[in-house]
């Protein structure tokens, strides 16, 4: 039987033509395909300025940099999540204050974020773990009451809604990920959305270079930039996927809809939240008994990609990796993002996936966990 990934990006027959049609148009670099995607982006979130660029990783990068934050300032976010979200902190010179998981959410627990926030404190980069939103009431009452400039790290959560409010069309900044994993991607590639035109116009510049063109051929530059843009082949890509966007989100709502009715509950795992109200079922996961399975997650791992099923693991619990352990943080630091990030598994989860592919998952999980029973 075919082997079924976790998952795989769905690029339709028009949207490849599109591609080509660039690659023949002799402009292939960022030109008017990302003037188009930006726009249907600022549309999709009701008209806020969005620009895009190569990596969500550089869109967050940008957006502590345009909130002015560098050496000497904290600031707050989950170990929870992938790496670059505490990375970017370092990356401006700042840093990263881990605040732990929550158990039910596995979001930043917004009931400790308090206790974190000294004098030095900036911003918070709030995740929507696995598309699942934060709760943007509580987090926003906390950021301003304290002042703090927000960045939510909304890799996984386009499409998401947080009682009814789009990600993106509210709050601060936004950063979203089209890496070839999302629910809708550019292969590589991001966007942020930001406040004001003002914010857009220096993003645009840190984008490339930090220079400024002007008429008749003169330009000048005057802050440091990178070379974050976007090519036109990319956006060519995110203008095909957007259109299909909510399409996408609607598959994987059924699917995870059949995962909670198909998984075995005596098996004892640990379900995610089932809220279908505000997240994209960006992924689908469980925590695994792994104390009563032999070979604990690997074990699990490897016996379904023996039998043709292929799993993730999204994230180990961040602070935990070398990098971060040189820098003081151990276990024991923070419980429950370590409990879920040594159980958690992704299942297999996008919109080509067909029904009976989740019971395939489900029963082959079934056997796999019997097999392996201690
Ligand atoms: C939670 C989270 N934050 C940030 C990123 C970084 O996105 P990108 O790969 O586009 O830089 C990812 C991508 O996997 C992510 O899942």
């Amino acid at each position: 039987m075919e082997f079924l990934n976790f998952t795989r990006p769905d690029i339709d027959e028009e949207t490849i033509a599109d591609v080509a049609n660039v690659l023949r148009s002799g402009w292939i670099t960022s030109g008017p395909k990302v003037k188009a995607l930006e726009a249907a982006l600022s549309e999709y979130c009701g008209g806020r300025p969005v620009r895009v660029l190569n990596s969500a990783t550089g869109g967050m990068e940008l957006a502590l940099r345009l909130a002015g934050i560098g050496p000497g300032d904290e600031v707050i976010t989950t170990p929870m999540s992938w790496v670059a979200t505490a990375n970017v902190t370092i990356t401006v010179g700042a840093t990263p204050v881990f605040v732990d998981a929550e158990r039910s959410t596995r979001n930043i627990d917004l009931d400790k974020l308090e206790a974190a926030i000294t004098p030095r404190t900036k911003a918070i980069i709030p995740v929507d773990l696995a598309g699942l939103a934060v709760d943007r009431d509580r987090l926003y009452d906390i950021a301003n009451r304290h002042k703090l400039r927000v960045i939510e790290d909304a890799a996984q959560s386009i499409g998401t809604s947080w009682k009814g409010r789009r990600v993106g069309s509210t709050g601060d900044f936004v950063s979203f990920s089209f890496h070839a994993n999302k629910n809708m991607t550019t292969a590589e590639g991001g966007c942020l959305v930001m406040n004001n035109e003002e914010e857009a116009r220096l993003f645009e510049k840190l984008r490339l270079q930090g220079v400024t063109r002007f008429p008749g051929g003169e330009m000048d530059m005057d802050v440091l930039g990178y070379k974050f843009n976007l090519t036109d082949m990319a956006a060519a890509i995110g203008l095909g996927q957007i259109k299909r966007l909510e399409a996408f989100n609607a598959r994987r709502g059924l699917l995870a809809k059949l995962y909670f009715q198909q998984i075995d509950r005596s098996l004892g795992l640990e379900l995610p939240l089932e809220d279908h109200e505000n997240t994209n079922w960006h992924m689908f996961q469980p925590l695994l008994p792994i104390e009563k399975l032999r070979g604990g997650r690997k074990g699990f791992i490897e016996a379904m990609h023996e039998r043709g099923i292929g799993v993730g693991v999204h994230y180990p619990a961040m602070h935990l990796f070398s990098y971060y352990r040189e820098r003081g943080f151990k276990p024991g630091d923070f419980p429950v993002a370590e409990y879920i990030g040594a159980r958690t598994v992704t299942l297999p989860l996008f919109p080509a996936m067909r029904d009976d592919d989740v019971t395939r998952v489900c029963d082959t999980m079934h056997d796999v966990i019997q097999s392996l029973a201690l």
